[in-house]
Formats: C-alpha cells, sequence, structure tokens
C-alpha cells in the first residue's frame, strides 16, 4: 500500500446531539467526510456551528451520538477505552487555541512529555523537533517567557513528539495577530511539505484556508465542500 494515498480518516453519517434540559440541540446532523494521509484539510464555519464539537469526537475526547469515524481502518467510535487511549496519546497529536502548556515546565519539557507518557524518551528527535518548529535556542525557557506564537508553535512542536499520523487543530491561531498568524500556518505548511504531516485544522481565517485545496464548511449540521472559486466570487461581490 503507498502510505502517502492511503485513507487516514474516514466520517461517516455522524451525529451528535446535546441532551439540555428541556430539548435536544442537535449540533451534527450527518457529517461525512474523508482525508489521505499526507494532506492538510480545514474546516470553517460560524461559531456554535459545531466545529469544535466534530473535532473532539474526531480526536476521540467525546462520544458521538450516532456514526462511524475510521481513523487508520479503525472506528474510535465503538474501540476499547485502552486501544483509544493508546491512539490519542499515540497516533494523534493536538492543537488548541491556548497552547495549554505547562507553565512549571521549560520548552523541552512541555514538548517531551507526551513520550515519556509514552513510554519513549527521544531526546535527539525533540531537539529535531525543536529545530523544525525554530525554538532550539529556546528549549530552555518556560512559557511565560515566549510570545504567543511562539507558545503556539512549542504546542505544534508538543503535538508532533510521538509522530502522530494526524494532528487536530482547533483555532490555532485564534488567539494570535495576523503576522504570527501567518508564521504559524507557514510553520505547518512547511512541515506538510517538508515532512508528509497530515493536519485537519478549524480555523476562523478563511483567507487562509482559501489557499489550500481541501476546505469544508460546517452548515446547519452539516459538512460542505466548499468551492474556492465560488466562495471567491461571493466574497467579491
Ligand atoms: N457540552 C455541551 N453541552 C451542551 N451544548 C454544547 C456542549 N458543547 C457545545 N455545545 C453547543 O453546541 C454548539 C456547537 O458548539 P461548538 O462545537 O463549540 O461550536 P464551534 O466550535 O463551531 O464554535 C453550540 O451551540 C454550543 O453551545
Ligand atoms: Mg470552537
Amino acid at each position: 500500500m503507498n502510505n502517502s494515498t492511503h485513507d487516514l480518516l474516514k466520517v461517516y453519517d455522524l451525529r451528535k446531539n446535546y441532551e439540555m434540559p428541556s430539548d435536544v440541540l442537535q449540533v451534527l446532523k450527518g457529517v461525512g467526510f474523508s482525508m489521505k494521509a499526507g494532506e492538510v484539510t480545514f474546516i470553517v464555519g460560524r461559531s456554535g456551528s459545531g466545529k469544535s464539537t466534530l473535532l473532539h469526537l474526531i480526536g476521540g475526547l467525546d462520544q458521538p451520538t450516532s456514526g462511524k469515524i475510521l481513523f487508520e481502518g479503525e472506528d474510535i467510535v465503538t474501540m476499547k477505552e485502552k486501544t483509544l487511549t493508546k491512539i490519542r496519546n499515540r497516533r494523534l497529536g493536538y492543537v488548541f487555541q491556548f497552547y495549554h502548556l505547562l507553565p512549571e515546565l521549560t520548552v523541552y519539557e512541555n514538548v517531551i512529555l507526551p513520550s515519556m507518557i509514552a513510554g519513549r524518551c527521544e531526546k535527539k528527535w525533540v531537539r529535531e523537533i525543536l529545530r523544525r518548529v525554530k525554538l532550539l535556542s529556546r528549549q530552555n525557557h518556560y512559557p511565560s517567557e515566549l510570545s504567543g506564537g511562539e507558545q503556539q508553535r512549542v504546542a505544534i512542536a508538543r503535538a508532533l513528539v510521538n509522530q502522530p499520523a494526524l494532528v487536530l487543530c482547533d483555532e490555532p491561531t485564534g488567539n494570535l495577530d495576523v503576522e504570527t498568524s501567518e508564521e504559524v500556518f507557514s510553520l505547518i505548511g512547511d512541515l506538510n511539505r517538508e515532512h508528509h504531516q497530515s493536519f485537519l485544522i478549524i480555523t476562523h481565517d478563511e483567507a487562509v484556508a482559501w489557499r489550500y485545496e481541501r476546505v469544508y464548511r460546517l452548515v446547519d449540521g452539516i459538512l460542505l465542500k466548499v468551492d474556492r472559486n465560488q466562495e471567491h466570487a461571493r466574497s467579491t461581490v
């Protein structure tokens, strides 16, 4: 099998309801899409449209009401908790808006931590990742000594440490100014081109998403593939 083109992720008819005291909130009403290894896919959509809900389900952090999520051929919805924990730690990486770094640990320690939890401790590899995100010279600094963009680069390095098949990013630049956002997306682009790292990215920053081929929009609980030309025409009318 050619590793660069196999199906990494296949989502079928995914539904998520939140049970409220008086009624049921149907957030996802039958979402389906797929990703191949080595791809960067974007999901855009209005605030409250269910983007984070979808990413949490794909990341095995929450259970759907129904549907299938095949990740590397296995359904993470029905898999045993022990297997899921392993996949969450070793095959998936997570990047969030507010970085979620541990303030009492240095850059180096933050990045190596998931690999220690996985029972590895590859110091040479950690230094290689820090080099890729251009933070080797800052490895002994604490998060509070770094800018927002640098902290997000640490979070990306940490997400990469166990060599995940897929990195899930929820508004990775939501807390950053335009210029710093560009740097973070440019890093993601480099990691994809040079190291074939796959990313699934939720963003408000549609201008960035349009540079990529695979963009979906979450509307009324359904995921629609966006036609870049039509969107461009609409936004310039
Ligand atoms: N745990 C929850 N319980 C009830 N409602 C929730 C919960 N999490 C999210 N929601 C609701 O689901 C909808 C989608 O939320 P979310 O996935 O966070 O949207 P987005 O990330 O696109 O802004 C919102 O209306 C939100 O209030
Ligand atoms: Mg969200």
